[in-house]
């Protein structure tokens, strides 16, 4: 089973065809009625503290700034980093659980050092990214592990 993998990047990968299977269990398991806990959960019910974006927000600007530029436009480097907030970054990762983008970050970038990141600084600049694209706040930080990011999709913001 996938779960007894150690390193966080590695367990994505190796279950990578699983998610859908996974994730059909999931909501079987919550339409049973477990605790609230077990719940489907998106990045519009305030997953991450206002500290822990900010902090990502410093820690994006040492490692991500200088390629994806400090206002997350990007385009600051030959290869053309993309755009980290707005329309195509919200296309991009649309009704994909916070574990992918946390997982292609820390396998993929930064693009000139790869899987150079602890997990711990990947979750915090997730967690600024979706502070970026307008989530909210919560009480609690995005936790460093890839089975919880699993259970948080990034859908597009719900009409008010
Ligand atoms: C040296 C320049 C550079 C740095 C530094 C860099 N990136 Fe990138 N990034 C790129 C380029 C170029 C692409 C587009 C090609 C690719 O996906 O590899 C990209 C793509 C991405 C993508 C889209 C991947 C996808 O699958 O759609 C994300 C998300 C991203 N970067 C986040 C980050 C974050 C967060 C950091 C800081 C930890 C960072 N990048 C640092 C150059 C960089």
């Amino acid at each position: 089973m996938c779960t007894s993998s150690s390193t966080p990047w590695r367990h994505l990968r190796a279950c990578g065809p699983f998610v859908g299977a996974l994730a059909i269990w999931i909501a079987a398991i919550s339409a049973v009625g477990h605790g609230a806990q077990d719940a489907p959960r998106t990045i519009w019910g305030g997953v991450f503290t206002e500290a822990q974006a900010k902090r990502g927000g410093e820690l994006y600007k040492t490692h991500c700034g200088y390629c994806h530029r400090d206002n997350l436009t990007g385009g600051g480097s030959e290869a053309g980093a993309p755009a980290l907030a707005g329309p195509i970054f919200v296309h991009r990762w649309r009704d994909l659980p916070v574990a992918d983008l946390f997982v292609t970050i820390g396998t993929t970038m930064p693009q000139d050092k790869p899987d150079t990141l602890d997990p711990q600084t990947v979750v915090d600049i997730v967690s600024f990214l979706l502070a970026s694209n307008r989530a909210p706040t919560g009480s609690a930080e995005l936790p460093p592990s890839v089975d919880a990011l699993k259970a948080v999709t990034m859908t597009v913001q719900p009409a008010r």
